[in-house]
Protein backbone atom coordinates (compact mmCIF):
# COMPACT_ATOMS: atom_id res chain seq x y z
CA UNK A 1 0.00 0.00 0.00
CA UNK A 2 1.59 3.73 -1.29
CA UNK A 3 -0.14 6.63 0.25
CA UNK A 4 0.38 9.81 -2.35
CA UNK A 5 -0.14 13.01 -1.51
CA UNK A 6 -1.42 15.71 -3.82
CA UNK A 7 -0.57 18.94 -2.58
CA UNK A 8 -0.15 22.93 -4.28
CA UNK A 9 -0.38 25.39 -1.43
CA UNK A 10 -2.35 27.68 -4.24
CA UNK A 11 -5.85 26.91 -4.55
CA UNK A 12 -7.87 25.62 -7.80
CA UNK A 13 -4.92 24.41 -9.35
CA UNK A 14 -6.69 21.39 -9.73
CA UNK A 15 -5.62 19.03 -7.20
CA UNK A 16 -9.36 17.99 -6.69
CA UNK A 17 -9.93 16.84 -9.86
CA UNK A 18 -6.31 14.88 -10.30
CA UNK A 19 -7.34 13.07 -7.52
CA UNK A 20 -10.75 11.85 -8.31
CA UNK A 21 -10.15 11.42 -11.97
CA UNK A 22 -7.02 9.09 -11.02
CA UNK A 23 -8.65 7.55 -8.36
CA UNK A 24 -10.97 6.33 -10.68
CA UNK A 25 -8.19 5.39 -13.59
CA UNK A 26 -6.40 3.49 -11.17
CA UNK A 27 -9.17 1.81 -10.22
CA UNK A 28 -10.63 0.51 -13.77
CA UNK A 29 -7.26 -0.23 -13.88
CA UNK A 30 -7.79 -3.23 -11.08
CA UNK A 31 -6.30 -1.17 -8.23
CA UNK A 32 -7.95 -0.69 -4.64
CA UNK A 33 -7.45 3.10 -4.47
CA UNK A 34 -8.89 4.70 -1.24
CA UNK A 35 -9.24 8.29 -1.37
CA UNK A 36 -8.80 10.46 1.59
CA UNK A 37 -10.17 13.83 1.85
CA UNK A 38 -8.41 16.14 3.61
CA UNK A 39 -9.81 19.05 2.95
CA UNK A 40 -12.60 20.88 4.95
CA UNK A 41 -13.90 22.53 2.05
CA UNK A 42 -15.36 18.63 0.96
CA UNK A 43 -14.34 19.47 -2.77
CA UNK A 44 -13.32 15.17 -2.91
CA UNK A 45 -16.22 14.49 -0.98
CA UNK A 46 -18.91 16.17 -3.14
CA UNK A 47 -17.77 14.31 -6.17
CA UNK A 48 -17.31 10.80 -4.97
CA UNK A 49 -19.59 10.52 -1.78
CA UNK A 50 -22.50 10.41 -3.32
CA UNK A 51 -24.73 12.66 -0.68
CA UNK A 52 -24.23 16.14 0.54
CA UNK A 53 -20.84 16.50 2.45
CA UNK A 54 -22.86 17.20 5.56
CA UNK A 55 -24.37 14.09 5.47
CA UNK A 56 -21.23 12.00 6.50
CA UNK A 57 -20.98 11.94 9.89
CA UNK A 58 -17.71 9.98 10.05
CA UNK A 59 -15.10 12.32 8.26
CA UNK A 60 -11.20 12.69 8.28
CA UNK A 61 -11.76 14.99 11.40
CA UNK A 62 -13.58 12.42 13.43
CA UNK A 63 -10.94 10.00 12.21
CA UNK A 64 -8.25 11.90 13.37
CA UNK A 65 -9.19 13.24 16.46
CA UNK A 66 -11.29 9.72 18.14
CA UNK A 67 -8.55 6.60 19.05
CA UNK A 68 -11.26 4.07 18.41
CA UNK A 69 -11.88 5.05 15.55
CA UNK A 70 -10.35 3.36 12.46
CA UNK A 71 -10.39 3.60 8.57
CA UNK A 72 -13.17 0.97 8.37
CA UNK A 73 -15.16 3.25 9.89
CA UNK A 74 -14.78 6.12 8.11
CA UNK A 75 -14.52 4.57 4.52
CA UNK A 76 -17.44 4.62 2.00
CA UNK A 77 -17.65 2.49 -1.10
CA UNK A 78 -17.90 4.52 -4.38
CA UNK A 79 -17.45 0.91 -6.06
CA UNK A 80 -15.79 -2.21 -5.30
CA UNK A 81 -12.42 -0.52 -5.98
CA UNK A 82 -12.81 2.72 -5.30
CA UNK A 83 -12.82 4.48 -1.26
CA UNK A 84 -13.49 7.84 0.30
CA UNK A 85 -12.76 8.95 3.94
CA UNK A 86 -14.81 12.25 3.72
CA UNK A 87 -14.56 15.43 5.09
CA UNK A 88 -16.72 18.58 5.51
CA UNK A 89 -16.88 22.05 6.90
CA UNK A 90 -17.24 20.05 10.49
CA UNK A 91 -13.93 18.73 9.88
CA UNK A 92 -12.74 22.58 11.59
CA UNK A 93 -14.44 21.44 14.55
CA UNK A 94 -13.11 18.16 15.16
CA UNK A 95 -9.66 19.31 15.06
CA UNK A 96 -10.07 22.56 17.17
CA UNK A 97 -10.35 19.68 19.66
CA UNK A 98 -7.35 18.25 19.44
CA UNK A 99 -4.84 19.72 22.34
CA UNK A 100 -2.48 21.90 20.66
CA UNK A 101 0.76 19.40 21.62
CA UNK A 102 -1.23 16.55 20.56
CA UNK A 103 0.48 13.87 18.76
CA UNK A 104 -2.98 13.38 16.77
CA UNK A 105 -1.94 16.96 15.57
CA UNK A 106 0.93 15.47 13.68
CA UNK A 107 1.00 11.46 13.31
CA UNK A 108 -2.99 10.55 13.38
CA UNK A 109 -3.32 9.49 9.74
CA UNK A 110 0.29 7.85 9.80
CA UNK A 111 -1.30 5.63 12.74
CA UNK A 112 -4.65 5.00 11.67
CA UNK A 113 -2.54 4.17 7.93
CA UNK A 114 0.27 1.83 9.60
CA UNK A 115 -3.18 0.30 11.65
CA UNK A 116 -4.74 -0.51 8.05
CA UNK A 117 -0.81 -2.44 7.02
CA UNK A 118 -1.58 -4.32 10.10
CA UNK A 119 -5.20 -5.49 9.05
CA UNK A 120 -6.74 -7.67 6.61
CA UNK A 121 -8.51 -4.13 5.08
CA UNK A 122 -5.53 -3.56 2.16
CA UNK A 123 -6.15 -0.94 -0.26
CA UNK A 124 -3.01 -0.65 -3.52
CA UNK A 125 -3.27 2.70 -3.31
CA UNK A 126 -4.23 5.30 -0.84
CA UNK A 127 -4.34 9.63 -2.50
CA UNK A 128 -4.90 12.20 0.03
CA UNK A 129 -6.41 15.15 -1.46
CA UNK A 130 -4.30 18.18 0.78
CA UNK A 131 -6.29 21.83 1.53
CA UNK A 132 -4.33 24.75 -0.36
CA UNK A 133 -2.65 25.39 2.08
CA UNK A 134 1.08 25.32 2.75
CA UNK A 135 1.19 24.23 7.08
CA UNK A 136 -1.04 23.50 9.51
CA UNK A 137 -2.09 19.94 11.17
CA UNK A 138 -4.00 18.67 7.98
CA UNK A 139 -1.05 19.01 5.61
CA UNK A 140 1.24 17.97 8.34
CA UNK A 141 -0.70 14.79 8.82
CA UNK A 142 -0.69 13.98 5.01
CA UNK A 143 2.81 14.38 4.61
CA UNK A 144 4.26 12.67 7.66
CA UNK A 145 1.61 9.78 6.30
CA UNK A 146 2.48 9.92 2.68
CA UNK A 147 5.28 7.83 0.69
CA UNK A 148 5.16 10.58 -2.08
CA UNK A 149 3.56 13.56 -3.21
CA UNK A 150 2.17 14.71 -6.49
CA UNK A 151 2.57 18.76 -7.36
CA UNK A 152 0.14 19.85 -9.51
CA UNK A 153 0.95 23.28 -11.09
CA UNK A 154 -1.43 25.58 -12.83
CA UNK A 155 -0.35 25.19 -16.78
CA UNK A 156 -2.26 28.65 -17.60
CA UNK A 157 -0.93 30.97 -14.47
CA UNK A 158 2.53 33.20 -14.90
CA UNK A 159 2.74 32.69 -11.24
CA UNK A 160 2.51 28.71 -10.97
CA UNK A 161 5.57 28.43 -9.48
CA UNK A 162 5.55 31.44 -7.57
CA UNK A 163 6.11 29.88 -3.92
CA UNK A 164 6.41 26.74 -4.70
CA UNK A 165 10.16 26.75 -3.26
CA UNK A 166 8.67 27.14 -0.20
CA UNK A 167 5.83 24.42 -0.44
CA UNK A 168 8.62 22.25 -1.32
CA UNK A 169 10.47 22.89 1.78
CA UNK A 170 7.95 22.95 4.38
CA UNK A 171 7.44 19.09 2.52
CA UNK A 172 11.11 18.87 3.39
CA UNK A 173 10.61 20.25 6.84
CA UNK A 174 8.21 18.04 8.00
CA UNK A 175 9.58 14.94 6.40
CA UNK A 176 12.89 15.25 8.73
CA UNK A 177 10.73 16.52 11.91
CA UNK A 178 8.27 13.33 11.41
CA UNK A 179 10.83 10.77 9.85
CA UNK A 180 8.68 10.50 6.56
CA UNK A 181 9.69 9.23 3.85
CA UNK A 182 7.55 11.62 1.64
CA UNK A 183 9.57 12.37 -2.04
CA UNK A 184 8.24 14.35 -4.67
CA UNK A 185 6.83 11.64 -7.75
CA UNK A 186 6.50 14.10 -10.04
CA UNK A 187 4.94 17.44 -11.14
CA UNK A 188 1.72 17.87 -13.36
CA UNK A 189 0.95 20.52 -15.41
CA UNK A 190 -2.56 21.09 -15.53
CA UNK A 191 -5.03 23.63 -17.41
CA UNK A 192 -2.77 23.84 -20.41
CA UNK A 193 -4.13 25.97 -23.31
CA UNK A 194 -1.88 24.46 -25.96
CA UNK A 195 -2.15 27.95 -27.95
CA UNK A 196 -1.45 30.54 -25.84
CA UNK A 197 1.36 31.90 -24.93
CA UNK A 198 1.23 32.15 -21.36
CA UNK A 199 0.76 28.28 -20.95
CA UNK A 200 4.07 27.46 -23.58
CA UNK A 201 5.86 30.23 -20.61
CA UNK A 202 4.44 28.18 -17.76
CA UNK A 203 5.28 25.05 -19.56
CA UNK A 204 8.83 25.97 -20.63
CA UNK A 205 9.55 27.36 -16.81
CA UNK A 206 8.13 24.49 -15.17
CA UNK A 207 10.42 22.00 -17.48
CA UNK A 208 13.43 24.24 -16.65
CA UNK A 209 12.80 24.02 -12.79
CA UNK A 210 11.97 20.45 -11.99
CA UNK A 211 13.20 18.54 -15.43
CA UNK A 212 12.59 15.44 -15.38
CA UNK A 213 10.05 15.26 -12.31
CA UNK A 214 7.89 16.92 -14.47
CA UNK A 215 5.07 13.95 -16.34
CA UNK A 216 5.02 13.83 -19.91
CA UNK A 217 1.55 13.92 -19.61
CA UNK A 218 -0.13 17.42 -19.07
CA UNK A 219 -3.95 18.26 -18.45
CA UNK A 220 -5.49 20.35 -20.43
CA UNK A 221 -7.75 23.06 -20.42
CA UNK A 222 -11.74 21.15 -20.49
CA UNK A 223 -14.72 21.98 -19.27
CA UNK A 224 -16.29 18.71 -19.27
CA UNK A 225 -14.01 18.16 -16.12
CA UNK A 226 -15.59 21.07 -14.31
CA UNK A 227 -18.95 19.11 -15.45
CA UNK A 228 -17.86 15.63 -14.63
CA UNK A 229 -16.93 16.82 -10.99
CA UNK A 230 -20.42 18.85 -10.46
CA UNK A 231 -22.41 15.76 -11.87
CA UNK A 232 -20.28 13.58 -9.61
CA UNK A 233 -19.17 10.96 -12.48
CA UNK A 234 -15.71 9.89 -13.61
CA UNK A 235 -14.98 12.24 -16.60
CA UNK A 236 -14.31 8.90 -19.15
CA UNK A 237 -17.80 7.78 -17.99
CA UNK A 238 -19.40 11.24 -19.05
CA UNK A 239 -17.39 11.77 -22.04
CA UNK A 240 -14.94 9.16 -23.08
CA UNK A 241 -14.02 11.53 -26.38
CA UNK A 242 -13.09 14.37 -24.24
CA UNK A 243 -9.77 15.49 -23.63
CA UNK A 244 -10.13 15.52 -20.15
CA UNK A 245 -10.60 11.98 -20.42
CA UNK A 246 -7.85 11.47 -22.56
CA UNK A 247 -5.47 13.41 -20.24
CA UNK A 248 -6.52 11.71 -17.07
CA UNK A 249 -6.09 8.40 -18.45
CA UNK A 250 -2.78 9.35 -20.34
CA UNK A 251 -1.47 10.21 -16.54
CA UNK A 252 -2.97 7.60 -14.88
CA UNK A 253 -0.70 5.00 -16.49
CA UNK A 254 2.65 7.61 -16.48
CA UNK A 255 1.92 7.71 -13.03
CA UNK A 256 1.87 4.08 -12.28
CA UNK A 257 4.41 3.34 -14.49
CA UNK A 258 6.23 5.37 -12.30
CA UNK A 259 5.11 3.65 -9.29
CA UNK A 260 5.86 0.84 -10.38
CA UNK A 261 9.51 1.53 -11.74
CA UNK A 262 10.32 2.87 -8.72
CA UNK A 263 9.38 -0.54 -6.82
CA UNK A 264 12.11 -2.27 -9.36
CA UNK A 265 11.27 -5.54 -10.99
N1 LIG B 1 -8.15 20.80 -16.75
C1 LIG B 1 -9.18 21.55 -16.36
N2 LIG B 1 -9.87 22.29 -17.27
C2 LIG B 1 -10.91 23.06 -16.89
N3 LIG B 1 -11.36 23.18 -15.63
C3 LIG B 1 -10.72 22.46 -14.68
C4 LIG B 1 -9.61 21.63 -14.99
N4 LIG B 1 -9.18 21.05 -13.84
C5 LIG B 1 -9.99 21.51 -12.86
N5 LIG B 1 -10.91 22.36 -13.35
C6 LIG B 1 -11.92 23.12 -12.61
O1 LIG B 1 -11.22 24.14 -11.93
C7 LIG B 1 -11.72 24.31 -10.61
C8 LIG B 1 -10.61 24.04 -9.60
O2 LIG B 1 -10.21 22.68 -9.71
P1 LIG B 1 -9.95 21.80 -8.41
O3 LIG B 1 -11.07 21.95 -7.45
O4 LIG B 1 -9.60 20.44 -8.89
O5 LIG B 1 -8.66 22.53 -7.84
P2 LIG B 1 -8.00 22.42 -6.39
O6 LIG B 1 -6.53 22.67 -6.57
O7 LIG B 1 -8.38 21.14 -5.74
O8 LIG B 1 -8.68 23.63 -5.63
P3 LIG B 1 -8.65 23.91 -4.03
O9 LIG B 1 -7.26 24.35 -3.75
O10 LIG B 1 -9.67 24.98 -3.82
O11 LIG B 1 -8.99 22.63 -3.35
C9 LIG B 1 -12.90 23.36 -10.49
O12 LIG B 1 -14.06 24.08 -10.79
C10 LIG B 1 -12.63 22.30 -11.55
O13 LIG B 1 -13.83 21.72 -12.04
MG1 LIG C 1 -9.30 20.79 -3.88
Amino acid sequence: MRIISFANHKGGVGKTTTVVNTAFAFSRMGRRVLVVDMDPQGNATLTLGGVDPFEHDQTIGHLLADKDLGIADCALAVSDTLFLVPANLDTYEQLALLPPNSAKRIFGLREKMDLLRQGEDRYDFVFVDCPPQIEGPLVINAVAASDAYVLPVDGESLYALQGTNHLMQAIEAIREDTNSGIRLLGVLVTMVNPRTTASRLVMRAVRDFFGNAVFKTTIRRNTTLNKANLSRRYICDLDPASYGCKDYQGFAGEMLGRLDAERGP
